[in-house]
């Protein structure tokens, strides 16, 4: 397994690889979530490529970012271990210059639920994500349906910037008591650690009750809601449910939606969500 720093050298190792590439961008801290990301691209690449860089932009100015956690061996020997041929660690400031400038936007697909949240983060992300993508070139770039919002905002980018990319989605993949996979898991307290269940209760009732015939969206945020305030450790901050394509909040009947939701559980805020219907 090769590794890199610097933009140069990675363009020059990317240059002899055959195709197709396939990037998984991370922030690095790796748990199983992005391990069934790289599994996935050696699946369908010749070569695959991860990145690892904790990207400033997208975290708030109250967020984490300092404490963010970071274990660049133990990340290393995780994606040598899974067959990945090339690893960049980008430069902070080869990422980011000083005079530097430029930001990519993505404009109504990123104003609500998460965008509403956290001002700034999704331009932090598309743009860090265009900069990997001008850098890699890859064929195939994998993200994980966890984020939801952000894999929205980045197909929304790839399409209206013309990027030769096919962006693949791969399921969330949970703790035995269906936690989402998270780096910021383990931030919580043991008895926290029970609390976050929450998410994953609240999101499963609204599922079934939509599979046992009501489909009514205002009904459904109702049951998430309802289900997240019985917890006394968990402060919600917004259901949703909407349109998987535009983000939309759906109102009446429906036939398929994203249902989501961000909570905080003692100093962690946490987000998960179910794709329902057709
Ligand atoms: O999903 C993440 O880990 C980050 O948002 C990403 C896509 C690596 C951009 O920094």
């Amino acid at each position: 397994m090769n590794t890199v720093q610097s933009i140069s050298n990675l363009r020059q190792i990317r240059n002899d690889l055959p195709s197709p590439v396939g990037l998984v961008p991370t922030m690095g801290y790796l748990h199983e979530g992005h391990l069934s990301l790289v599994q996935r691209a050696r699946q369908e690449c010749a070569n695959v490529i991860v990145s690892i860089f904790v990207n400033p932009t997208q975290f708030g100015p109250h967020e984490d970012l300092d404490a963010y956690p970071r274990d660049i061996p133990r990340d290393f020997a995780l994606l040598e271990k899974y067959g990945v041929d090339l690893v960049w660690v980008p430069e902070l400031e080869q990422m980011y210059t000083p005079d530097f400038q430029t930001w990519v936007t993505v404009e109504r697909a990123a104003q609500p639920l998460e965008g509403k949240m956290r001002p700034g983060h999704f331009r932090g992300v598309t743009t860090v994500v265009a900069k990997l993508f001008n850098s890699v070139l890859p064929d195939k770039a994998y993200f994980g349906q966890k984020d939801a919002q952000q894999v929205v905002v980045i197909r929304r980018m790839v399409k209206d910037l013309n990027f030769p990319i096919d962006i693949v989605v791969c399921p969330i993949i949970r703790e035995p008591d269906g936690l989402a996979m998270s780096s910021r898991n383990g931030y919580l307290d043991h008895e926290e650690r029970q609390a976050a269940q929450v998410l994953f209760r609240s999101l499963s009732a609204a599922m079934s009750a939509f599979e046992n015939g009501n489909n009514d969206a205002g009904q459904l945020r109702e049951i998430m809601t309802g289900t997240i305030m019985s917890e006394p450790l968990a402060d919600l901050q917004y259901v949703s449910c909407a349109d998987p394509d535009t983000l939309e909040e759906l109102s009446g009947s429906i036939s398929r939606a994203l249902l989501s939701m961000a909570v905080v559980i003692g100093k962690t805020r946490l987000i998960d969500n179910f794709l329902i219907g057709d």
